[in-house]
C-alpha cells in the first residue's frame, strides 16, 4: 500500500474542504481534511470508518446476529457473514460432525487441518466446546441432531428481556456444560494453513469484540511468534501448528507428504468466486490423495455450490448435504467414508447437476461458470457414491 497522498482542492485557499485519497488495489478510501487558513494547517473532518482497518487490510463488521466479524478489505469478504464466526464455527465443524462424541470415542491424537486461519474462529470455537465453554457470541446451530444421537440441539430457554447473546450464554450454565466436558482422551492437534498471520494479528487487536479470541491470547501469541504451540486447557492436551504458506502450492509440494493426516478438514477460504486458486479441481484430487485410507475424516465446508460438490466427488471424495448454519440453508460435507456422510447426494441431485450452468469444476484459479462438460459427466456418473446410494 502507497503512503497517503494528499491531493490539495480548489479550496485549500478558502477554508473549503479538500479531499485526501489512500490508494490501495482496492478499496478506496476518503479522508476528508479542511485547510484552517488561520492556523495554517490540516485538521481531520471526517474518514470514511474503515481508514484504521485499512492500514492493515482488515476491518471489523457487526453481523445480523449482532457478533463481530473480521471483514477482509482485500477480498472483499466477511470471514463469517450472519451468524458470526463462533455460531457458524459451531454448526459446521462441532455439532454436524458430531465432534464431541468422536473425540470421546477416540484414542490418540486427533488431527483437524484448518485450512484458511484467518482469525483462528475454528479452533478455537473447537477448544471452546471441549472445553464446555462458548463466547457469548455463540448461538445454537438452527438444526438438530436425530433423536438419541450425538449432541442434543440447544434450545436457549426463553429469557424474557435478555438478548439473545445473553440466552446463548445462560445455557452453559445448564446441562450442556456437563455434556460439552472433557470429550478429548488424547491431544487434538491443530494443523493450520493460511498465507497471512495479519489477520491473526488483527484478531488479538479485537479480542474484547471477537469475543472467540478473549483468553486464548497468550496462546495466539506464541503461535504467531514460534509457528507452533503445545498447551494444556484443563484435561485437553493441544498441540497447534501454522504453515504459513500458499495452501495449493504447500499442498503440491513433498513438505504436504509429511504433514500429520487428518481426521477432519475445516475447508474455509474466501469464496470461489474471490478466491479461486483454493476450490480447484487439482487442488481438491491433491487433498484426497494426501488423506491416509484407513483414517476416517470428514470435510465440511459453507458453500452448497454445485461446482464444488462436483469438484470434491471428482477429487474422489463421497459428498452429502451439510447442516444449515443459520445463513445458508444448507451447507457441504465431503468425506473419505460414505459412513460418514448424514445425507449423501442423490439421484435428484445428479440430475439437476446437467442442467446446471454452473457445474464444471475449476482447472485453473481462475473463476467462471460452465456447464459440465460430457467428460465430466461421464466422470462423476462412474463415481462408487452411486452406486452405494442408488442401491
Ligand atoms: C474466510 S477467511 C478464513 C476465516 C477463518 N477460518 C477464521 O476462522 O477466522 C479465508 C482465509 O483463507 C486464507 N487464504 C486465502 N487464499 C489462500 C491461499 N492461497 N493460501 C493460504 N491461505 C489462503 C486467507 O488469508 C484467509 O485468512
Amino acid at each position: 500500500m502507497q503512503n497517503p497522498s494528499c491531493l490539495p482542492g480548489p479550496g485549500r485557499q478558502d477554508g473549503l474542504f479538500t479531499l485526501e485519497c489512500q490508494y490501495a488495489p482496492f478499496p478506496f478510501v476518503l479522508c476528508i481534511r479542511a485547510w484552517s487558513p488561520s492556523y495554517e494547517r490540516w485538521s481531520l473532518v471526517t474518514s470514511s470508518p474503515t481508514l484504521r482497518s485499512v492500514q492493515s487490510g482488515y476491518k471489523l463488521v457487526k453481523v445480523a446476529s449482532g457478533a463481530h466479524s473480521v471483514h477482509s478489505l482485500a477480498y472483499r469478504e466477511t470471514f463469517h457473514p450472519v451468524i458470526g464466526p463462533a455460531a457458524e464455527a459451531e454448526a459446521l465443524y462441532v455439532r454436524q460432525i458430531r465432534l464431541l462424541e468422536r473425540l470421546r470415542a477416540h484414542q490418540g491424537e486427533f488431527v483437524m487441518w484448518d485450512v484458511g486461519l484467518g482469525a483462528a474462529a475454528n479452533p478455537l470455537t473447537v477448544l471452546r466446546a471441549v472445553e464446555g465453554t462458548r463466547c457469548r457470541e455463540g448461538s445454537p446451530s438452527p438444526r438438530p441432531s436425530p433423536p438419541g444421537e450425538g449432541e442434543p440441539p440447544i434450545q436457549p430457554p426463553h429469557v424474557p428481556g435478555s438478548s439473545r447473546r445473553e440466552e446463548a450464554h445462560s445455557n452453559l450454565a445448564g446441562k450442556d456444560q456437563s455434556l460439552l466436558t472433557s470429550a478429548a482422551t488424547g491431544p487434538i492437534r491443530f494443523v493450520s494453513f493460511d498465507q497471512t498471520i495479519e489477520s491473526l494479528k488483527f484478531a488479538l487487536k479485537h479480542a474484547r469484540e471477537l469475543e472467540f479470541v478473549e483468553g486464548y491470547e497468550s496462546e495466539l501469541e506464541k503461535l504467531i511468534q514460534d509457528g507452533r504451540i503445545s498447551f494444556k486447557r484443563g484435561s485437553q492436551e493441544v498441540k497447534w501448528e501454522l504453515h504459513l504458506a500458499d495452501f495449493p502450492r504447500l499442498l503440491g509440494s513433498d513438505v504436504a507428504k509429511d504433514l500429520p493426516k487428518p481426521h477432519v478438514i475445516m475447508f474455509d477460504a474466501f469464496s470461489p468466486a474471490t478466491n479461486p486458486a483454493m476450490w480447484t479441481l487439482p487442488l481438491f484430487t491433491r487433498l484426497f490423495s494426501l488423506l491416509d485410507p484407513e483414517r476416517p475424516c470428514v470435510l465440511p465446508t459453507y458453500s452448497r455450490s454445485t461446482m464444488l460438490r462436483v469438484t470434491l466427488l471428482l477429487a474422489g471424495f463421497f459428498v452429502g448435504v451439510g447442516h444449515a448454519t443459520g445463513e445458508k440453508e444448507e451447507t457441504t460435507i465431503a468425506a473419505n467414508r460414505l459412513d460418514l456422510v448424514e445425507e449423501p447426494l442423490g439421484r435428484r441431485w445428479l440430475q439437476r447437476v446437467r442442467r446446471s450452468t454452473s457445474a464444471e469444476p475449476l482447472r485453473e484459479p481462475v473463476y467462471r461458470q460452465a456447464k459440465l462438460s460430457e467428460e465430466t459427466w461421464e466422470r462423476l456418473e462412474g463415481h462408487g457414491q452411486w452406486r452405494e446410494v442408488f442401491t
